[in-house]
């Protein structure tokens, strides 16, 4: 990493179309450890990962496009071919998922999911620092038990939350303008003249 880690921060995209090489065991591993330093009220430390690498993705599709199916949901014959076209490539596939552990009932359980999104925000931001591209999705039968159950994430206990794809970009990823954020900001001062406005 040559460039700034705040430009890289600035830089970063999400790239769908990713082929091998997938990231190395020792890239693999710092994307990990990245997950866990993200912020976690209470330290409950609630993300979980399943790998599902190499042929593994090819069989993920088929279980995933079969489960759609199995809960009668719609899939259009285009909308299944895209995405086996997309996941043809894809060396690594990181399920997501937040164990909610619901007997804990002083933190709120919508802060586990957000410590888990801080975690894949982590893993995105190492992922694009060590030269891969990443894309956070929740296609691929996210919201369908059968998937969550066969990745072991049973939605008695777990909420499931997508799939992170990593690896060699196909196409030059050319920069993308982001937004101003000024016009998402504003200053509280608590100031009586600005609680009159
Ligand atoms: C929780 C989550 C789930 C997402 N799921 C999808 C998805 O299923 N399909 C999709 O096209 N984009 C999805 N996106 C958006 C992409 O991952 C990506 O953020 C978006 O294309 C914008 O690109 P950028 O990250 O470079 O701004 C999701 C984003 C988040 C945060």
């Amino acid at each position: 990493m040559s460039t700034a880690p705040i430009e890289y921060l600035f830089s970063r995209r999400s790239v769908k179309f990713v082929t091998s090489p997938g990231p190395t065991e020792e890239h693999l591993a710092q994307i990990l450890r990245a997950a866990m330093s993200a912020p976690d009220h209470g330290r409950l430390q609630p993300w979980r990962f399943a790998l599902i690498r190499g042929e593994a993705v090819g069989r993920l599709a088929d279980l995933a496009i079969g489960a759609i199916r199995n809960a009668g949901l719609p899939l259009t014959t285009e909308k299944e071919a895209s995405t086996r076209k997309w996941l043809a490539n894809v060396p690594l596939l990181v399920a997501l998922a937040c164990r909610m552990d619901t007997r804990n009932t002083k933190i709120p359980e919508e802060e586990r999911m957000l410590a888990v999104g801080a975690a894949v925000t982590n893993m995105l931001n190492a992922a694009h620092m060590l030269g891969y591209g990443a894309y956070w999705s929740t296609g691929l039968g996210t919201y369908v038990d059968e998937v969550n159950e066969a990745l072991g994430f049973d939605s008695l206990e777990y909420r499931f939350m997508g799939y992170l794809a990593i690896g060699t970009p196909i196409d030059p990823v050319k920069p993308v303008e982001r937004p101003d954020y000024h016009q998402f900001v504003t200053e509280w001062t608590g100031l009586p003249e600005q609680q009159s406005q």
